[in-house]
Formats: structure tokens, C-alpha cells, sequence
């Protein structure tokens, strides 16, 4: 048994590797952007690889490479079921309808008379997306008509970059403010409105659909949940930034008193739907119900590490440590076919 790791620092590889170090597992680092990749992992079982929303060259290259190794019968992560939707909000909307999950009611809009049809009719406040994008750059209220048909006509029109410069600089400056944040930052935010990032240069900018979901009010935090293989469950609440109603990306949070209600619902649809690794968002409606925000193969795993323990499927709670990147390794070695596994006592 070999498993091939493309490797990036800081990122789920860094624990990858060292699992394999430690329990003595047979495994080789590859570049996945080589031309001959496909070639490379003849001699592989498995192909993991944490692709980066942020990265340009993953967004071009990780999932045809993925999916590709994964048709012809090789093991992948993530898998097809549990990255196609990645870092792509509207295309969550999709498949959390589909099998009737409790998502945030959400519209898209791919005509802009459509758009603005709806806009003129419906209530406000509403929020605004990208389809991609985290930490909340890509998330705006919509408090008006006027507002809504702002945005219609520039989705239409000239699109949206990836990257709100002006947005990442008032965010910055909001966390400065509230002492969550440094000067330095704030002043690397000023030196981005004129240079770029290199992700923002490459991409092409958001336009030809507009995306909106209904404003869920009083939530003093969103409820991250992570699953991982339909498994085991951790979570932590996320504290919106001051006189904001976004979460994500704030800095501040806690593992106390979570909802229960929306582990169970993670863990329903982490199996629904086959996911390897999942990161759901969730806010709460005026019942206290649970709705889905978002989902993410992907996420930044150091807060979630820290909680003071973790669901089993049937909601025993166990107080160890939660473990994300080891249990999505073990499970690609347990899935591998006994033959698989067999290979490495001949090898
Ligand atoms: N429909 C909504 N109603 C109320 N709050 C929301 C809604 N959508 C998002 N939020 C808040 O905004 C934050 C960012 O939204 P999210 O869709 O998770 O984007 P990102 O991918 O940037 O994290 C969430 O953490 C949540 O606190
Ligand atoms: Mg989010």
C-alpha cells in the first residue's frame, strides 16, 4: 500500500504526513501540478490532497486531477461527493434542496430581469453572496430595493471580484477597533487596495448570476460543525464581529452550550450525502431551528482541534481530542481493498 500526498504547508498534509511517519504507512510526497502526475501514482493507492479555494492553480487543476484518479478506481480526498460543491455556495443550494436539508431559503438568479423582478416584490433585509469565498468577504446585507438592484446590475454587468478590497480594508479596521485585530494588518489591508492579490489577478471576476438568501436576525454567533466520514462530530460557536451579523472569520468563539439539534442534523446529512470530511454552517431561525448556511470540505482546523472533545454518530459525547486530519487518513487507508492493503507486506 502507497499513499501519495500533494503537500502544503499548514494546511490538513502537514498531519498526513506525519500519521504516516508515525504508524510506519508507506507513503510518497508528489507534485500534483506535474505533467505526469497520473503517471507518478502508478504505483499509488490513494491520492490526498487539501486543494485551497485561495490557490489558483488548485481551483484550475485539483478536482479534474481527483476526479479523474477517483473514476478509473483510485481512492481520493476528497472524493467526488465530497468536493464537487466545494467553495461553491450555489451549487450547495442545489444539492441541500435536493435531499430536503435544512438550508437557509436561498434564490439565484441567472437573467437579470428575473433579478429584478424578484427585487421588487420581495421583503428586505436580505443577504448577498458570492458563490465562493470565506471568513465572511463575500457575505453583505441587503437592507433595500435600491440596494438589491445595486448589486443586480453589477452581477450583470461589470461582476464582482473575488477579492473586496474595500470590504477586507473595513473588516481589518472593525477588528482593529475592537482589539481583535493589529495596526500592521490594518496598514497591509491599506497596501491591498493598490496591489492586488495574486488570486484576485488570476480569477476572473463573479458575474453572469446574482445570489441571495433570507437574513436569519438575532444570531449572536453561527454554529460550526465539523463531521468527519459521517463518524464523529465537533463544534464551536462563532461570535459575530460588532454591530455586524457575520461570524465567520471574527476570531472569537466558544465550545459551550452548542445546539445538539444541529450535530444531529450534520451528521444526517454528512451520511446523505457521503461526505469524507464536512464543515457546515449553521444559524438559528426565530424557533431556535437550525439552518444550513454553508458547507465546506475544507476549513481551518486549529480551533475545531481545541474543543473539549466530540459526537459519535449515535451523540455519545467523548471527551478526546478531536482529531480531523488523522480520521480522514485512517478512513482513506480502511476503504483501500484488502489486495490494496496486502501489497505492502510483498512490497
Ligand atoms: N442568511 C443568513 N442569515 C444570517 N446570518 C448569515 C446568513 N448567511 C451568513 N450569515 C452569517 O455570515 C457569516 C458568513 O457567511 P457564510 O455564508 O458562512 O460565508 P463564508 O463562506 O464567508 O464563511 C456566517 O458565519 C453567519 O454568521
Ligand atoms: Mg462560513
Amino acid at each position: 500500500m502507497q499513499i501519495a500526498i500533494h503537500h502544503t504547508s499548514d494546511s490538513f498534509s502537514d498531519h498526513w504526513i506525519e500519521y504516516c511517519k508515525k504508524n510506519n504507512i508507506n507513503y510518497k510526497i508528489v507534485n500534483a501540478f506535474d505533467n505526469d502526475i497520473i503517471c507518478q501514482l502508478k504505483d499509488c493507492d490513494a491520492l490526498m490532497w487539501h486543494h485551497h479555494h485561495g490557490h489558483f492553480k488548485d481551483v484550475l487543476a485539483a478536482r479534474k486531477i481527483l476526479f479523474a484518479l477517483e473514476h478509473a478506481g483510485v481512492k481520493v480526498f476528497p472524493d467526488f461527493k465530497t468536493g464537487w460543491h466545494f467553495d461553491d455556495k450555489v451549487a450547495q443550494k442545489y444539492i441541500l434542496e435536493a435531499i430536503d436539508a435544512p438550508l437557509v431559503p436561498s434564490y439565484v438568479f441567472y437573467d437579470r430581469k428575473e433579478a429584478e423582478d424578484w427585487a421588487k416584490q420581495t421583503t428586505y433585509p436580505k443577504v448577498f453572496k458570492l458563490k465562493g469565498g470565506a471568513g465572511a468577504a463575500n457575505v453583505k446585507l441587503i437592507k433595500s430595493r435600491a440596494e438589491a438592484f445595486k448589486v443586480i446590475g453589477k452581477s450583470f454587468g461589470k461582476g464582482f471580484s473575488q477579492f473586496d478590497r474595500m470590504g477586507n480594508l473595513s473588516d481589518r479596521y472593525k477588528k482593529f477597533r475592537s482589539g481583535s485585530g493589529s495596526l500592521l494588518l490594518v496598514l497591509k489591508g491599506v497596501a491591498r487596495l493598490f496591489i492586488p492579490t495574486d488570486f484576485a489577478k488570476q480569477q476572473s471576476p463573479e458575474r453572469g448570476y446574482v445570489y441571495f438568501q433570507e437574513f436569519i436576525p438575532d444570531n449572536n454567533h453561527d454554529t460550526r460543525v465539523v463531521v468527519i466520514g459521517g463518524q464523529k462530530a465537533a463544534a464551536e460557536k462563532r461570535y459575530v464581529r460588532k454591530n455586524d451579523f457575520r461570524a465567520s472569520g471574527s476570531g472569537s468563539f466558544s465550545y459551550d452550550n452548542i445546539d445538539t439539534n444541529a450535530v444531529k442534523i450534520s451528521f444526517e446529512v454528512s451520511k446523505r450525502l457521503g461526505l469524507q470530511a464536512v464543515a457546515f454552517d449553521f444559524v438559528l431561525d426565530e424557533e431556535g431551528k437550525p439552518l444550513i448556511v454553508e458547507l465546506s470540505y475544507g476549513f481551518g482546523a486549529r480551533g475545531i482541534s481545541e474543543a473539549p472533545g466530540y459526537w459519535d454518530s449515535q451523540l455519545n459525547w467523548h471527551a478526546d481530542r478531536f482529531n480531523p486530519q488523522q480520521w480522514m487518513i485512517e478512513n482513506i487507508i480502511n476503504s483501500l481493498e484488502p489486495a490494496d492493503v496486502s501489497r505492502q507486506s510483498v512490497d
